[in-house]
């Protein structure tokens, strides 16, 4: 182990895995390469018997650090350290008390990039051999639980060693820049805010749709589904920002005490059987790990609304799904019809629509009506557009940055989780006693019955 003594250890618990090898070593070399990392030095474990140079090696080798210079690469590379742990062992902790010793980093920051079974017993094995100190910290990779009765225990578990300041429980969507411009555009313009209310909003349409099937990751997506997969973190994030009221101030208590007060006030229709759909994408079958027998919805569309004072009344509708035609993600937000006693008498004027594009591109787009060139009566719809051309940080460079210097805004409280977790098992619970679970051909836009979802009150999904 090399000697070398930094403020702050980033501690990887799992960085052998897919994650950490696709998302969080390269965000990590990009803070290294803004010099945001200067006084970090990481420790990466996992179960594999490395030692730190092969690991480097491996990291070499993998091209996970992409970069023209080798000497920044090489740079890089020295701040890492790997250690081989039982990570589901709490008594094997032995080796990173040593290694502890060994080092004088005054705070340390542990991530758990470690499928869920793991974090149990990762946090008795931290709080083992007392490196839980006051100074420390500790995320969560998602999901947090599996349903409100696991996340439940597992946060009673995780607050016995920690307290709620040095958790943080991720979703890296949130760290994606067009998602926290939602609330800027919503409150920086005196433009818009005055209508995002239910005298001017018809409908919100939330899409997040994949391409790609379950890959290599079947074994732990058909435990989960569509639902707990992205509905339950990533989709109710993005609708709170899209629904919830100003926060009296841009400080993280502020910001998540709005959100969980939407969430709270979201309500599923009576008939609920009448507002969801579940997909299983023709083919889900035949992927690695999934049984013959499984009913996972690979697709969900739901309708639901916020019951307060500004929305109620107004329609959500979320959809996701994987093995669709494309990989999109995005908010729109409807405007109701303009009157139409002046313009276009025949045919009713396009609705005004605000998008908020995420995927494939970031940006907002405003839609409006303007006259067609050279008529009275006649006008089109055309588009006002911001593209987030800036290459910001990936979202995990993003969320890496916030949780090293502790901030906790772009992460989840447990308040937040508790809620989005009682509506999700609420809707679980109606998919399991759904008769219908739609079948939808790979690549297709899911199954004919989304449609149908908002064909029922009127409207259509805007592509
Ligand atoms: N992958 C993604 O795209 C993604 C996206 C969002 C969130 N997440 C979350 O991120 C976390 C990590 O995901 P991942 O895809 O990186 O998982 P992974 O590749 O299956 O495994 C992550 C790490 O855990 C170790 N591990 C797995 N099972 C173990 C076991 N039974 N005992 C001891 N060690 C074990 C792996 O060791 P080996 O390398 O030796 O197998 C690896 O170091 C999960 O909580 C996941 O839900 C993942």
């Amino acid at each position: 182990m090399s000697e070398k003594s930094t403020n702050n250890l980033l501690v990887i618990f799992g960085a052998t895995g897919d994650l950490s090898k696709r998302k969080l070593l390269p965000a990590l070399y990009s803070l290294y390469e803004q010099d945001a990392l200067e006084h970090t030095s990481i420790l990466a474990i996992g179960r594999k018997p490395f030692r730190s140079e092969e690991f480097r090696t491996y990291l070499r080798s993998e091209s996970l650090i992409k970069t023209e210079y080798a000497d920044d690469r090489d740079g890089f590379l020295e701040k890492i350290d790997y250690l081989e742990l039982p990570m589901n062992d709490p008594d094997g902790y032995g080796p990173l008390r040593t290694f502890m010793q060994a080092h004088r980093e005054k705070n340390i920051t542990f991530y758990l990039s470690v499928p869920q079974e793991l974090f149990e017993p990762i946090v008795s094995g931290i709080a083992h051999i007392g490196l839980n100190t006051a100074s420390s910290k500790v995320a969560f990779e998602k999901p947090f639980g599996s349903d409100l009765e696991s996340a439940t225990k597992l946060n009673a578990f995780v607050t016995q060693a920690f307290s709620e300041d040095q958790i943080f429980r991720i979703d890296h969507y949130v760290g994606k820049e067009t998602i926290q411009n939602i609330l800027a555009f919503r409150f920086a313009n005196s433009l818009f805010e005055p209508v995002w209310n239910n005298h001017y909003i018809d409908n919100i349409q939330i899409t997040a749709t994949e391409s790609l099937g379950v890959e290599n990751r079947g074994a732990y997506y058909d435990h989960a589904g569509a639902l707990r997969d992205m509905v339950q973190n990533h989709l109710f994030q993005v609708l709170a920002l899209a629904t919830m009221e100003p926060p009296h101030t841009l400080t993280s208590t502020a910001i998540h005490d709005e959100k969980v007060k939407v969430i709270r006030s979201l309500r599923l229709g009576k008939d609920l059987l009448s507002h969801v759909v579940f997909g299983q994408y023709a083919g889900y079958k035949d992927e690695a790990g999934i049984p013959e027998s499984s009913r996972t919805e690979t697709f969900a569309a739901l309708r639901l609304e916020v019951h307060n004072w500004r929305l109620k009344g107004v329609p959500i509708y979320l959809r996701t799904g994987k093995a669709l035609s494309g990989k999109k993600t995005k908010v729109v937000v409807e405007f109701r019809k303009n009157a139409s006693i002046l313009y276009n008498e025949q045919d009713e004027l396009d609705r005004n629509r605000i998008i908020f594009e995420i995927s494939p591109y970031e940006g907002i787009s405003v839609g409006f009506n303007v006259k067609e060139y050279g008529e009275t009566k006649k006008t089109r719809a055309v588009w006002s557009e911001f593209i987030q051309t800036k290459e910001g940080p990936e979202a995990y460079a993003r969320i890496l940055s916030d949780l090293l210097l502790g901030d906790h805004t772009l992460f989840t409280r447990w308040d937040m989780i508790e809620e989005s977790w009682k509506i999700v098992d609420h809707l679980v619970h109606c998919k399991e006693n759904c008769p219908i679970l739609h079948s939808y051909e790979k690549g297709s836009d899911g199954p004919e019955a989304v449609n149908t979802l908002l064909e029922m009150d009127g409207r259509e999904w805007y592509e």
